[in-house]
């Protein structure tokens, strides 16, 4: 019987939607639901050898007995929710809370059009004026909304109701408008806490947070980047990514920024972390599922990340499919 969150260490794309589908899975909840801000959200999986780049539904829904729902804290777009329904072919196992917040097109016309979304670099998804709109309460909620009318659920009911639980968490703590680099942050506060108010989970019903961390840092968008290298640079060493929403370069550090992923941590209560893309860091690990198959650099790294941060490292990804991944958790 258990209760996780999974949530980004760094500024997003750090491989929550890999890590999700590999714990959708192998620890089989009955509910996977989706917290964080809205379709800003680009979560990508490899399932049955095919690519889904997930906005709305959680990446759980690889598991086909599970129950996939979105919290009333996040803000939906009922255009993206439809077509991802209809393209993982889960409809009648799939609700949105009454409660959450709708993204209108006005919502997206303003973020496309605001100089400010422009000189922070958001993603043009609405996100940003919807939960403005609700913040004025002005905002259009999903129980309104004839289309999601079959969808609409109570999810505090349902995940409080349910033995096992797993909730994705979005964004990136370094992202989080209340402790990112602000004001190049996203709209929302990002950490678990407030990923686990988005679902309807109290904070003393939580029994794991696992924090994703990619084995280097990017970012996209505009705002502070420790160590950043040249695009060229990045794509010599296999390190040059695309942003799943947007299609954008993603912004590249070789490092990790240790005082930021403390901080990270310590206000996420990690219990766990996982490690993702440690093949792309080292290409000598790639596919490898059993840690005394990692090489001496690969292992010194992990005892780095556990060292500095004081969290155990559980799961580690060595590959793009979902079951590239050393388990380590007991
Ligand atoms: P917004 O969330 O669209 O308002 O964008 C604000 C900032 O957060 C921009 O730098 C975006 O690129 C970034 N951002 C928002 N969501 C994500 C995400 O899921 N992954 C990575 N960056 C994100
Ligand atoms: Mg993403």
């Amino acid at each position: 019987m258990s209760k996780n969150i999974v949530i980004g260490g760094q500024y997003g794309d750090e491989g929550k939607g890999k890590i999700i589908s590999y714990l959708a899975i192998h620890d089989n909840p009955e509910i996977i639901a989706r917290g964080g801000v809205g379709p800003n959200a680009g979560h990508e999986v490899w399932h049955k050898g095919q690519r889904f780049g997930m906005r709305m539904l959680s990446c759980g829904f690889v598991n086909e007995k599970a129950r996939i729902l979105i919290g009333a804290g996040v803000a939906v777009n009922p255009e993206v929710f439809l077509k991802e329904v209809e393209m993982t072919k889960c409809d009648g196992r799939v609700g949105v809370d009454k409660r959450s917040t709708v993204i209108t097109k006005e919502n997206i016309e303003r973020d496309s059009a605001s100089a400010n979304s422009a000189k922070i670099g958001t993603t043009k998804t609405g996100c940003g004026p919807a939960v403005s709109d609700r913040v004025n309460r002005v905002a259009k909620l999903a129980a309104e909304v004839p289309e999601l009318a079959k969808y609409i659920t109570d999810v505090p009911k349902e995940v409080n109701a349910a033995k096992n639980v797993l909730v994705e968490g979005s964004q990136g703590f370094m992202l989080s408008v209340l402790y990112g680099t602000y004001p190049f942050v996203t709209s929302k506060d990002t950490s678990a806490s407030s990923i686990a108010a988005d679902v309807g989970l109290g904070p003393t019903r939580i029994d794991n947070v696992i924090m994703v961390i990619k084995s280097y840092t990017t970012r996209v968008g505009a705002g502070y980047l420790p160590g950043e290298i040249q695009r060229e640079d990045a794509e010599k060493i296999g390190f040059q990514e695309f942003g799943t929403v947007t299609g954008r370069p993603r912004r590249t550090s070789k490092e990790l920024h240790w005082d930021d992923l403390r901080l990270a941590s310590m206000i996420n209560g990690a219990t766990g972390i996982a490690v993702t893309k440690l093949d792309i860091k080292f290409p000598a690990v790639a596919g490898k599922r059993k840690y005394s198959d990692l090489t001496d650099e690969a292992v010194k790294f992990i005892e780095e990340i556990e060292n500095k941060l004081n969290v155990p490292v559980g799961l580690i990804g060595t590959g793009k499919d979902s079951e590239d991944i050393i388990d380590r958790r007991v």
